[in-house]
């Protein structure tokens, strides 16, 4: 949900600033901007709605400063258009900001201090940098001042980056649960929402936490607490290179990170299990979660759906009751909750603000919490009492693949582990070495295929409207994260169903060429599913089937490697995200950038 960048003391600040961008354009896309100052009286503001491309398009060759800051926007209040773009100017000239968050509090704070001041957007953001300007003009304060006070009057999210013209060699920095990081340089320091951004300029960052503001120099970072306490924080070192964020050779990021599935299943298994084959899992976290009576997992999307699948990992090798909410309902209607609950929380940019206003409730009861999540140093990690990493590499599409069967693996290898510490004979059969090696080769096998999809996709998909995906038991949960697949890049009104739901009202739905996908790997339904295929096909539906070798007929279209039921919707998933990436692609759309979303949501 937006991402911003900022640098001081280089040159070259506009490129610097474009390439973050570009980097972080997966957190919204509907309009861009920067504004660099050259610290001798030459600055530019250039916005504009649209991509970063589109903000390149604009630049001239004058656009050039010594520092600057920028922003891809995904838009709250206010519709995308070029004066809602960010920065944000204050009407005398002298401040410029850019945001990600949302201040509930904006219209009150507008309608209190600045009746007299003619605001030109819709933004929260604009009432924001104008406060700014009243304070430091009323209040006779410095811009550091004056940031420092509108502070303390905001309610809601923020990572800001201000620019006070008047002192164009310092950056201002504050962060309330928006992520922002600031990357320590070599006679440079940056800002940035996501380390991602800036990893070709350094790779120590600081990480800044909630409530606190930061005057940054060309040479100096000086953190404080909004109240004004001095804060000193180690930068950290980002193990990560320029190219794990690199396209390489794909045209989009979805198609690399669908191909990289295996080698996730590898490096899980090495970096999570020793060469026996037995999981390796913080004792403590295994004690704790030894103690729960029910295990809560929480997420949304697509980590929702990879929640369903371990529901019955944790129950089956690990005996312990699952429930499986989606956050943001959680926070409202939190259940009746059990004598030792114990949190999971699924996250791939550990970022998402509906689950976090979970896991700030967790704390507060006192219960223990764990975060999956793909980002180390996020907030969801740092917030957990602990973390798994999901060890994926940067997700940049926005549709997550990786990190859906990343989650599922890693519940495995949870579960597992969890079960053998209660000594559970299931627990100790499941040869999870083993099985995640076969996930690995069957993943590889459909996407070594991967152009047979296309011509599936064109034959299923082509022109369609709807969709519906079926399946029951361990497939019911991956028709939902395959519906998900289709319709957010696709734009088909795709359905997730357990087939037996069907007759019970949506097969009214089904006419002549309606396509269906039914997900056949649960031997224990596998007839069912069957007859649910008979009942759509006898009124008109375009079939697909996409099934296990164990329960396969010969007239399946899709065929998927054997590995343990538990596992399957690892392999399950692929050809639908490939179908998904299809038919995306043969429409024409931007796969990796579908309209209205944004990567990570960090709003509620
Ligand atoms: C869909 C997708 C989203 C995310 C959801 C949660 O492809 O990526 O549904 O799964 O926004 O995001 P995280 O996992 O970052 O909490």
């Amino acid at each position: 949900m937006c991402g911003i960048v900022g640098i001081i003391g280089k040159d070259n600040s506009r490129d610097v600033l474009l390439n973050g961008l570009k980097k972080l354009e997966y957190r919204g896309y509907d309009s861009a901007g920067i504004y660099v100052n050259d610290q001798n009286g030459h600055d530019s503001l250039v916005k504009t709605q649209g991509r970063i491309a589109d903000l390149e398009a604009k630049l001239t060759p004058a656009v050039q400063g010594e520092m600057g800051i920028g922003h891809t926007r995904w838009a709250t209040h206010g519709e995308p258009s070029d004066i809602n773009a960010h920065p944000h100017v204050s009407a005398d000239g002298r401040f410029y900001l850019v945001h990600n968050g949302v201040i509930n509090n904006y219209a009150q704070l507008r309608d209190q201090y600045l009746q007299g001041v003619q605001l030109v957007s819709q933004t929260d953001t604009e009432v924001v940098v104008q406060l700014i300007a009243y304070f430091a003009k009323t209040d006779q304060l410095s811009g550091r001042e004056a940031f420092r006070k509108t502070l303390t009057l905001l309610d809601g999210s923020y990572a800001f980056l201000l620019v006070d013209r008047t002192e164009p060699d310092k950056l201002f920095v504050a962060k309330n649960k928006s992520p922002l990081l600031v990357g320590v340089g070599d006679g440079f320091n940056v800002v940035c929402s996501d380390a991602m951004a800036m990893l070709d300029q350094t790779k120590d960052f600081i990480e800044l936490h909630d409530g606190e503001m930061v005057t940054i120099t060309q040479d100096k970072i000086n953190i404080e607490t909004i109240a004004g306490k001095a804060v000193q924080r180690a930068p950290y070192h980002v193990d990560m290179s320029v190219s794990d964020t690199e396209k390489g050779p794909y045209p989009f990021y979805m198609l690399k990170e669908i191909n990289e599935q295996p080698t996730v299943m590898r490096r899980l298994a090495q970096t999570y299990l020793d060469e026996k084959g037995q999981p390796q899992i913080a004792p403590e976290l295994l004690a704790a979660l030894k103690q729960a009576d029910r295990l809560y997992i929480l997420a949304a999307g697509t980590s929702y759906h990879a929640g369903l699948v371990a529901k019955s990992m944790f129950e089956k090798l690990a005996q312990l009751p699952t429930e499986v909410s989606l956050a943001s309902e959680f926070g409202y209607n939190t259940p009746l909750l059990a004598k030792k609950p114990f949190f999971l929380f699924l996250s791939q940019s550990g970022e998402t603000a509906d689950s976090r206003q979970v896991l700030v409730k967790v704390k507060q009861w006192g219960y223990p919490s764990l975060t999956m999540t793909n980002v180390p140093g996020s907030t969801l990690s740092r917030e957990a009492t602990y973390t798994l990493l999901l060890k994926a590499g940067p997700e940049i599409a926005v549709a997550s693949t990786k990190a859906y069967t990343a989650q599922i693996a890693l519940q495995a290898i949870l579960a597992k582990a969890l079960g053998e510490t209660r000594q559970l004979v299931t627990a100790q059969k499941f040869d999870i070495r083993k099985q995640l090696g076969l996930v690995a080769n069957g993943m590889q096998t459909l996407i070594d295929e991967h152009h047979r999809f296309d011509q599936l996709a064109k034959t299923y998909l082509g022109t369609t409207s709807n969709a519906f995906y079926i399946g029951r038991g361990y497939d019911y949960p991956v028709s939902l994260e395959a519906a998900l697949k289709l319709k957010e890049i696709s734009y088909v009104q795709a359905e997730g169903f357990a087939g037996a739901e069907l007759k019970h009202g949506t097969i009214s739905l089904i006419e002549k060429g309606t396509p269906v996908i039914a997900i056949i790997t649960d031997k224990r339904v596998a007839s069912h599913t069957r007859s649910n295929v008979q009942e759509v096909r006898a009124r008109g539906a375009h079939v697909l089937t996409i099934a296990m070798h164990a329960v396969a007929q010969q007239s399946d279209q899709v065929v998927l490697a054997d590995v343990n039921p538990l596992l399957s919707a690892l392999l399950s998933v692929v050809p639908a995200q490939l179908l998904a990436y299809y038919t995306s692609l043969n429409r024409g759309y931007d796969v990796d950038k579908p309209r209205n979303l944004a990567k990570a949501v960090t709003v509620e």
